[in-house]
């Protein structure tokens, strides 16, 4: 699968390795120019290459989105993404590290009104990337979970196989409304590693 990246920092640039581990082709983007991304790229090897984000985009079978939520409006025009795997793992932060009050709304589905005709499943924002980056296991077993909402069965469905090659256990929380809710900064499965059986017990505990 072709994988595209915005935003390579922590969690951009772990994912990336981890998905052309698992032989996946990426290519990741940053703010500037794509020459900045050199070091990143000749550590993940013949796998990777550095564009521009509206190159990611495009390139991009699913889309991972790894900038900070505040700046959403940077990302490249909608039509880049339609039709993409949109993967959001942003958390709605402030640049004061509050968590931004959405209202009745949650922030992937910000991201889907910012990306219309796009399939954004929101993954990857509830653990932090040092887990990401050490925490796969190659057997099933106490396999970490790592959350999956979105309302495209299908998109979810192709998320979560990545997930899994790369590791970890898939847990489906629900709808981009719901699960987005279930997996928002503050809830009892954000921020912390826990077993695909722990998460799930706790999501039957916490519906
Ligand atoms: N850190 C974690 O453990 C963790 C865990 C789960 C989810 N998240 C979420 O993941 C997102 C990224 O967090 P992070 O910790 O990876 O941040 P980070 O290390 O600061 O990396 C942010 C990346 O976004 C890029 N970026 C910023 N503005 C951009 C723009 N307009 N266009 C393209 N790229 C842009 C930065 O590029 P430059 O270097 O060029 O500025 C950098 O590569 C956040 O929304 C965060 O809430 C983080």
């Amino acid at each position: 699968m072709r994988i595209g990246i915005i935003g390579a920092g922590h969690i951009g640039g772990t994912a990336a390795k981890l998905f052309a581990r698992a032989g996946h082709d990426v290519a990741v983007s940053n703010s500037r120019e794509p020459g900045s991304l050199d070091p990143l790229v000749s550590s993940i090897g013949p796998r990777a290459k550095a564009t521009t984000p509206a190159d990611a985009a495009t390139f991009g079978d699913v889309v991972l989105l790894a900038i900070p939520y505040r700046k959403m409006d940077q990302l490249p025009p909608a039509e880049r993404f339609a039709g993409k795997i949109v993967v959001d793992a942003m958390n709605p932060y402030s640049a004061a590290g509050r968590v931004t009050d959405l209202g009745e709304s949650t922030s992937s589905e910000e991201v889907a009104k910012r990306l219309p005709g796009s399939r954004v499943v929101k993954a990857f924002n509830t653990m932090g990337w040092k887990t990401l980056e050490t925490g796969g296991r190659s057997s099933s077993k106490d396999r970490l979970a790592v959350f999956v909402a979105g309302d495209d069965a299908a998109a979810k469905a192709t998320v979560a196989k990545l997930i899994e090659e790369i590791g970890f256990a898939a847990l489906d929380t629900g709808s981009l409304r719901d699960g987005g809710r279930r997996q928002q900064p503050g809830s009892p499965i954000y921020g912390r590693p826990m077993t695909a059986s722990e998460g799930s017990e706790i999501l039957r505990r916490r519906p």
